[in-house]
């Protein structure tokens, strides 16, 4: 950056974080940040804090609590289920928008962001659909057709309403897949080719001019060997420069950060290393469903500390990692929680051999973890010169 625009930012900086410090103090008390939610705390920064919210808990009269987390804590949301095509359209041609207006509806009520999750993915598609293309009955053209209009409806009716789309997820292979050489992997590059990436970009920004549209993705934290035939990070990376070259409307990359204490992870310059050459392309990120289990080892299970206390500190590391990678990328925009309590995670019901949990903020009884100060103290802590106020991103056309 030339001295002269980070002297300005600086000084933006600076001016914006001593306003915000100075104002809170109210009632001739102190100001505790401490005592703050985290989405205000992200607001020092113009990072919003999200989490993915799980609309049959929000809806659970005995579950009170809950509902009042996700309403104060956070400033941003995501719906977990509602959002995704077999929830929206379980017949084909009849949508049930209900449970993702009521999901808008909340956010709206709490003056929450929206992260529309999910517009193109292999997974949770309606079973008319994947069992009419393997019968044969919907041709590849008219699957084209159907992809299109799904997108137009979904980000149509949202329109105005949704800050970031991710557009497609997951569209990229892992190692341990066959091949093992990384490719465009799942049912829609599978049916339609590669190319169906490129379509969902530019009908999804035909329907919403204002959206930041995202790709989105797992394991692309760090970079690895530099070779897109076995690194992730950079089968991603090339994938986005190429798709930006060919004026295709891509404005972010989210990265999903769901990681597991049991593996090596990442350290935070490695990651914001990552952020750092994605938002050169000029690309907004953001990481997108934060979570870090662990194994419920038998110990764990029975109440063992020794066996408990280096996972809870392990996960508050993982946590912290990415955020204060994010924090240290003005471009990255969001960080959300992919739920924030382990009463209500996806986790203990996808793996369960071995068992594995403790992924979120709060226990089961909604008690702050060590996760939750961590996140907490990074948001207090930071600040300019290094951690700077989150930077415009408008739309591609
Ligand atoms: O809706 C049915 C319900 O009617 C039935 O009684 C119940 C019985 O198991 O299942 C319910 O559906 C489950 C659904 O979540 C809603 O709870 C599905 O079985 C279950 O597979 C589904 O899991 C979701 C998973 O995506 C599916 O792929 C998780 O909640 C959701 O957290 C997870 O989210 C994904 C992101 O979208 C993309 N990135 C990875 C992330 C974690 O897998």
């Amino acid at each position: 950056m030339k001295l002269r625009r980070w002297t300005a930012v600086a000084a933006v900086a600076v001016a914006t974080v001593a306003a915000l410090n100075a104002l809170p103090a109210t009632a001739g008390r102190p100001y505790d940040p401490t005592a703050q939610s985290l989405g205000t705390l992200g607001q020092r920064h113009g990072l919003h804090i999200g989490t993915a919210v799980d609309m049959d808990a929000l809806a659970d009269p005995a579950d009170p609590r809950y509902r009042e987390l996700a309403a104060s804590e956070f400033s941003s949301v995501t719906a977990e289920n509602e959002m995704k095509w077999e929830s929206l359209e379980p017949t084909r041609g009849s949508y049930d928008w209900g449970p993702a207006d009521a999901f808008v509806d909340f956010a709206r009520r709490n003056d929450q962001r929206i992260r529309g999750h999910v517009l193109v993915w292999h997974n949770q598609l309606p079973g008319w659909l994947t069992s009419g293309v393997a019968d044969g009955s919907i041709s590849r053209e008219e699957l084209r057709e159907l992809l299109r209009n799904h997108i137009t409806a979904v980000v149509s009716r949202y329109r105005g309403r949704i800050w970031q789309w991710d557009v497609v997820n997951e569209a990229v292979s892992d190692p341990w897949d066959t091949p093992s050489t990384l490719h465009y992997k799942g049912f829609w590059a599978q049916h339609l080719g590669p190319g169906y990436i490129a379509d969902a970009f530019r009908w999804a920004r035909a329907a919403d001019p204002k959206a930041l549209l995202f790709y989105n993705d797992y394991n692309i934290e760090a970079f690895g060997s530099g070779d897109p035939a076995d690194d992730k990070t950079q089968f991603v990376y090339d994938m986005a420069k190429r798709l930006l070259a060919e004026g295709v409307p891509l404005d972010g990359v989210g990265s999903q950060g769901h990681l597991g204490t049991q593996y090596g992870n990442f350290d935070t310059l490695q990651v914001a290393a990552a952020l750092k050459r994605f938002s050169a392309l000029g690309l907004a990120t953001a990481f997108t469903e934060v979570d870090v289990r662990s194994r419920l080892t038998e110990g764990v299970q029975t109440g063992d500390s020794e066996e408990i206390n280096p996972r809870l500190q392990a996960s508050a590391a993982n946590f912290s990692v990415l955020l204060k990678a994010c924090l240290a990328d003005r471009h990255c925009l969001s960080y959300t929680v992919w739920g924030f309590s382990d009463r209500h995670s996806w986790v203990p019901g996808w793996f369960d051999d071995p068992p594995e949990g403790l992924a979120t903020l709060y226990d089961e009884r909604y008690q702050p973890k060590r996760a939750y100060q961590e996140v907490k103290a990074d948001l207090i802590f930071a600040g300019p010169p290094y951690v700077l106020p989150r930077a415009t991103h408008r739309p591609r056309r």
